[in-house]
């Protein structure tokens, strides 16, 4: 065990702000890590590196109700608080936030947060609601915690654009961090629900970063043109039977607005489903000139 700290276990919002309050009052930074748990080596490095930017680091596990639609897996998404204690003591966080959903969303709440355009496009599309949901629920988390910064997974790239724009725009005066995507060893980018994949969809599901790779390798040779990748994309992910696509698209990095044409800097994103699990992931594309 590198850093066998046990973090504090804070349920309440007001706690924690009471917490936050006292290590700002003596000069440290806090760095904010907000997931819903079932936590992976992905989260694990979204933790290592709000260490390298803040002297106190608070993971929030909080299976956030309002981002699932009605017909999506809230019930059996994966929920094992002692297991996820046991990961963390792997980085040493301070505190774990765990709030009830009461906590979070008091009885009469009235309030959402909500961010225009971004979100009417890539998942937006196929989950209506879900991003009213994120950030609802990470500016609530923001105002209990109170960091200096936050962290965010560049797997969820829709979503962090999102929180971007909501944090400029509401000023919260959060810096907001990017962490690149760990992978499995085949590539499969980590995710809580990839423990939902039968072995045939697991095996299948390297698919996705096939395509990725695939994608990168063309736009280094020289491929511009946003239809000829996403459909080369396509043919790749489709080769696997139970693959069906929802998205395959490539966009501006950040006003997510689809480009025909690559300019630097775009991204290639896509969801897919296996067997009902919705898988997410993307790259990067740098049409850098010659
Ligand atoms: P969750 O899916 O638990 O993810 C928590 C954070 O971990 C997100 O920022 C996500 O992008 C990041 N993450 C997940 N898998 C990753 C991987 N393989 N590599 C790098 N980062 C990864 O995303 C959410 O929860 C929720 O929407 C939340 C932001 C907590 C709001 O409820």
């Amino acid at each position: 065990m590198l850093n066998p700290i046990e973090p504090t276990l804070i349920k309440s919002a007001s706690e924690l702000a009471r917490w936050s309050e006292g290590v700002r009052s003596i000069g440290r930074r806090i760095a904010l890590v907000p997931t819903m748990g079932a936590l992976h080596e992905g989260h694990l490095s979204l933790v290592r590196l709000a260490y390298r930017h803040a002297d106190r680091a608070i993971v929030s596990i909080f299976v956030n109700p309002t981002q699932f639609g009605p017909a999506e897996d809230f019930a059996r998404y994966p929920r094992d608080l002692a297991k996820d204690l046991e990961a963390l003591r792997k980085v040493g966080a301070d505190v774990v936030f765990a709030p009830s959903v009461e906590e979070i969303y008091p009885a009469g709440d009235a309030t959402w947060v909500e961010v225009d355009r971004l979100t009417h496009v890539l998942c937006g599309r196929s989950r209506p609601g879900h991003f009213r949901g994120v950030t609802t629920v990470v500016a609530r988390l923001f105002n209990a915690a109170r960091p200096h910064l936050a962290v965010f997974g560049e797997k969820d790239y829709q979503q962090l654009a999102v929180i971007r724009r909501m944090t400029r725009d509401l000023a919260f005066g959060i810096e907001v961090l990017g962490a690149p995507i760990v992978r499995e060893p085949d590539g499969l980018a980590m995710s809580s629900r990839n423990v939902f994949l039968s072995p045939r969809a697991r095996q299948q599901a390297t698919a996705l970063h096939a395509a990725l790779h695939e994608a990168r390798a063309l736009v280094r040779g020289g491929e511009r043109d946003a239809s000829a990748l996403c459909h080369e994309a396509r043919r790749r992910i489709e080769k696997e039977p139970l693959a069906e696509i929802d998205y395959v698209e490539i966009v501006d990095a950040e006003s997510l607005e689809p480009q025909r044409q690559l300019r630097a800097p775009a991204v290639l994103a896509l969801a897919v489903r296996f067997d009902g699990t919705r898988l997410v992931d993307n790259t990067l594309l740098e049409a850098e000139t010659p």
